[in-house]
């Protein structure tokens, strides 16, 4: 923490998107708010490119503004940010101080995980066909698929916009595999299954690339750590100094 110079902690929470100044000099008041893991009080100033500053224990977005959170979706949630037929957009359950988005989609009866940022780089390269980035879906579908259905699964199908990429694909138990995928296409794992004879009846995206959580519950969502960020970014070869920002 600095004494006497940097930036009064209020002003700096008021720009990440807190409220007016009052209502984070409230925050500070309160307890809330801790410099490098130590309480605040009113009066301290930061540095925002060199102290960890959080607000009921999550990060804040006080350097650059970036801001990163994993959601794991439940069903009848559309990740648009806006459905007009009035159905819940994914962005009500992430209370982000900022304008974020979520980083391409999932159809709304898809659960599992999406990530929510206000990064256009990180999302742009993560959606780009050539990012190669692996999502991993659990998918329960009609009937057992024979070792057969699976190989071609697994060599590409033939869609009515293109024959898919060969994708990992394993057997979890009767009527449940595990596939792996790297392309992007609209409802592609769904098609897949269907194109082998085995209607998808449930399916949960379980990873996107480097993120996982099994004990992130559907409808929740947390801030990525600073490892988490710099695993993602690794994965989609963007590099970018985010040490002091993010907590580890
Ligand atoms: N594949 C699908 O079929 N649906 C999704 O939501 C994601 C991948």
């Amino acid at each position: 923490m600095v004494e006497g110079e940097g930036e009064r902690l209020q002003k700096v929470l008021a720009r990440a998107g807190y409220g007016s100044r009052r209502t984070c000099e409230i925050l500070i008041d309160q307890g809330r708010v801790t410099i490098d893991g130590r309480v605040a009080h009113l009066g301290n100033r930061i540095d925002p490119a060199v102290n960890v500053v959080c607000v009921d224990g999550k990060l804040a977005p006080i350097v650059d503004g970036t801001i990163y959170f994993l959601v794991n979706k439940p069903t009848g949630v559309v990740t648009t940010a806006y459905d007009p037929q009035g159905r819940p957009s994914i962005l009500e359950l992430v209370h982000a101080p900022v304008r974020v988005f979520p980083v391409g989609r999932l159809d709304m009866d898809t659960e599992g995980l999406i990530l929510v940022t206000n990064d256009g780089r990180l999302a742009h390269l993560l959606t780009h066909p050539s990012s190669g980035i692996q999502k991993e879906y659990l998918a329960r579908v009609q009937g057992d698929p024979s070792p057969g259905a699976l190989r071609r699964l697994r060599e590409g199908v033939e869609l009515e916009d293109g024959r898919t990429a060969p994708a990992q694909v394993s057997r979890v138990s009767e009527g449940l595999l595990r596939i792996v995928i790297h392309e992007g296409r609209n409802r592609q794992v769904r098609r897949m299954c269907e194109a082998i004879g085995h209607d998808v009846l449930r399916l949960v995206r379980t990873r996107i690339g480097p993120l996982s959580d099994p004990n992130l519950t559907p409808g929740s969502n947390r801030q990525l750590s600073q490892s988490e960020v710099r695993r993602l970014m690794d994965a989609v070869g963007m590099t970018k100094d985010i040490a002091s920002t993010m907590p580890v």
